[in-house]
């Protein structure tokens, strides 16, 4: 068992620290925000991500897993310092290393003796060396070690991928710090997780390297899809068959309105603006960025042909959150979609399941509903830019009746095309056939 300090109780930080707990250490969630820290000790969780409010309240209870907002206190009293602050997109696509650069310097200023030192949230090439001159110019003579242990996490499955990863990146200058990070994540070895051992810049770039690569596979399967539709092709069946393929796997080849997140677009800018800095550009990865954009707008444009005049009608927008699973909207094409309808005087109709209250601090002026039912009635279109299972099983009769024109935009092709064609809908989707 081990004595593990978390700092920065985010998205991360939350559930690294009640899965570093179920394995049995003794962890302390850290964050500058009291507010967040008063809310976890009164056992409320400040985010949204299924089995992580009993994850924290069974090791709140067996006494592994506590909160704190004495930063300086929790270094002190730890043997090992997690750094999951946020990293969010800072000016020029690099990334804003504010928070870490905070976090560095308490961490320097409260050594007492050795510690190792883990940033697991995503930070650029290079950081983690910059991080321990931070430390060195303030305790020159500082005992401790500094690791890269970069987190794969997904919203929505976060505990799933923490309890059982792909793999364990742990970037390393000794074999001492290494030792240390074997047993943290010992709990793993039973299902025999592979623990890759690697430098400390090597770490940081597989983290890039991995996210930017799963977001490149998206906006080609855009692509494709886009020219799908002028051929006559189903991007559907394109995918099922490339799946097929060993080499490619079926995994994020599903087309949409674009992808968001906390994650995908500020690493594609950061690993972009690594390679200008290193004289070493990715081409590939600017260009999955510019198509993602245009992929977002490229929904409005085919609403536009749907209603031909946006002005004065009403849309209702079915989906708000980035993805199902999840409250979050960050870098949500449902931002940018609803934002352009605004814009071309559409009256907008909003659902969503659980992002409700996050989207209204974006868009406070727009109507928002308790159910699709809701939001689809007298609706001269709707739009589908979240798979969420309600909407899947979406009865089409129902929604026929409850809408004053049935023209239907299924941005995630959830639906059944053979259905909606016996329904006389007017239908689009991405890289499928459409109505006439
Ligand atoms: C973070 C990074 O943003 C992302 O790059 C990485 O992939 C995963 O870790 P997330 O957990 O979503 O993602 O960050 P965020 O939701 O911004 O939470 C960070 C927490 O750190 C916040 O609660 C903030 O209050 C806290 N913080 C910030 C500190 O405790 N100290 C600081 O100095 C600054
Ligand atoms: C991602 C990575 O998957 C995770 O490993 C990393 O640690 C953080 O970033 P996350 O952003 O939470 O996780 O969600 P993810 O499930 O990857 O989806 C990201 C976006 O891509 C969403 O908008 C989703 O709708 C979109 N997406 C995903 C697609 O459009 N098509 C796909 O096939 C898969």
């Amino acid at each position: 068992m081990r004595r593990i300090t978390i700092i920065g109780t985010g998205y991360v930080g939350l559930v690294s620290g009640a899965g570093l707990s179920e394995f049995g250490h003794h962890v302390i969630c850290s964050d500058v925000d009291k507010n967040k820290i008063k809310e976890l000790k009164s056992g409320q969780i400040p985010i949204y991500e299924r089995g992580l409010e009993s994850l924290v309240k069974q090791n709140v209870a067996k006494g592994r897993l506590h909160f704190s907002w004495d930063v300086h206190k929790v270094i002190q009293d730890s043997e090992i310092i997690f750094i999951t602050v946020g990293t969010p997109q800072g000016n020029n696509g690099e990334s804003d290393l504010g928070a870490v650069e905070s976090v560095a310097k308490a961490i320097g200023e409260n050594l007492n003796g050795y510690k190792v030192i883990c940033t697991k949230s995503t930070v650029p090439v290079g950081t983690g060396k910059w991080i321990e001159d931070i430390i060195r110019t303030i305790q020159p003579n500082a005992d401790f070690d500094y690791v890269s242990n970069p987190e794969f996490l997904r919203e929505g499955a976060a505990i799933k991928d923490f309890m059982h990863p792909d793999r364990v990146v742990i970037g390393t200058r000794t074999s001492k710090a290494l030792e240390v990070m074997r047993e943290v994540y010992r709990a793993l070895y039973i299902n025999e997780t592979p623990i890759l051992s690697t430098s400390v810049e090597t770490a940081e770039m597989v983290k890039y390297a991995s996210n930017a690569f799963l977001a490149l596979k998206i906006s080609y399967i855009n692509e494709i899809a886009n020219l799908c539709e002028m051929v006559g092709a189903d991007v559907h069946e394109v995918a099922r068959a490339m799946g097929l393929d060993g080499r490619i796997s079926p995994k994020f080849l599903h087309p949409g309105p674009g992808f968001g997140g906390s994650c995908f677009p500020k690493d594609m800018h950061a690993l972009v603006a690594t390679g200008l800095k290193n004289n070493s550009p990715l081409p590939t990865i600017e260009a999955a960025i510019k198509t993602n954009v245009s992929q977002k707008t490229r929904m409005v444009g085919k609403l536009k042909r749907l209603i031909n005049d946006l002005n004065g009608k009403t849309v209702a927008v079915l989906g708000l959150a980035f993805k199902p699973q999840t409250d979050d909207v960050r870098e949500a094409a449902s931002k940018v979609v609803v934002s352009e309808l605004v814009k071309s005087g559409v009256i907008v109709h909003a659902y969503d399941p659980i992002a409700i209250e996050n989207f209204k601090n974006h868009f406070p002026d727009i109507n928002y509903f308790g159910s699709w039912q809701g939001a689809v009635k007298d609706a001269d279109a709707c739009i589908i830019l979240t798979e969420w299972n309600e909407f899947r099983g979406m009865d089409l009769g129902e929604l026929k009746t409850l809408m004053k024109v049935p023209i239907i935009l299924d941005t995630k092709n959830i639906l059944n095309i053979q259905e909606l064609e016996s329904l006389d809908f007017t239908y689009d989707n991405v890289g499928r056939r459409k109505s006439e």
